[in-house]
C-alpha cells in the first residue's frame, strides 16, 4: 500500500456520506492547514453544479474534470483534500492519488451512508440505474488499492473519526 510520494497531501477517499468533507474541514482546523472539497472546486471551475455537469456532459465529463484536478494538485502547497466518492474508478486518478500523498479511506456501509446524506438529489448517482449497495461493493476493491490508510466510521461521530484519523496520520509520519 505505502509507496513514493511525489506529493504531501493528505487525501481523504471514501464512499458519498463517509464523511470525507467534514473530517478533513475538522481535521484542518485542528492542524492549521488549507483545506480542498474537490467537488465545491470542480463547481466552482465549471459555472454549474454537480446535477448539471452530469446532465451537460456525462459521466465522463465529470470524471474527466476530477482527473484534471487532481494533476493540478502536484503543483499545489499541502493541503488536506476531500475527493467526491467516485474519484477511484479511474486507474489514472488511483495512480495519481498514491503519488499526491497520504491517502486515507473512510470505510461506511451502504445503510449508514444513505442515513448521513443529507441532500441525495445533489448526488447524481445515487438517482441512477445501480443501487447504492452495488455501487458501493463494485469500489470497495478500488478504495482500499488506493488507500495508505484505512478507517471504519461505522457508528462513530465525527470527533471520534477525526481523532483516529490524527492518530493513524501521526504514526505514519503523515503530520
Ligand atoms: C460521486 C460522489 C459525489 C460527487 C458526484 C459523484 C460518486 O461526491 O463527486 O456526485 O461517484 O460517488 P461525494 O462523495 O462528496 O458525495
Amino acid at each position: 500500500m505505502e509507496g513514493f510520494k511525489l506529493a504531501q497531501h493528505i487525501i481523504l477517499i471514501g464512499f458519498m456520506g463517509a464523511g470525507k468533507s467534514s473530517v478533513a474541514r475538522k481535521l484542518a482546523r485542528f492542524e492549521n492547514m488549507n483545506s480542498i472539497d474537490m467537488d465545491i472546486y470542480i463547481e466552482r471551475e465549471a459555472g454549474m453544479k454537480i446535477p448539471q455537469i452530469f446532465a451537460l456532459e456525462g459521466e465522463a465529463g465529470f470524471r474527466q474534470r476530477e482527473t484534471i484536478f487532481l494533476e493540478s494538485l502536484f503543483r499545489r502547497d499541502r493541503c488536506i483534500l476531500s475527493c467526491g466518492g467516485g474519484v477511484v474508478t479511474r486507474d489514472e486518478n488511483r495512480r495519481a492519488l498514491k503519488l499526491l500523498g497520504t491517502v486515507v479511506y473512510l470505510q461506511v456501509s451502504a445503510a449508514e451512508a444513505l442515513s448521513r446524506i443529507e441532500h441525495p438529489e445533489s448526488r447524481p448517482l445515487l438517482n441512477g440505474d445501480t443501487p447504492p449497495g452495488e455501487l458501493l461493493a463494485a469500489r470497495t476493491a478500488l478504495y482500499e488499492d488506493a488507500a495508505d490508510i484505512i478507517v471504519d466510521t461505522s457508528g462513530r461521530s465525527l470527533s471520534e473519526v477525526t481523532s483516529e484519523v490524527i492518530k493513524a496520520l501521526r504514526q505514519v509520519g503523515a503530520l
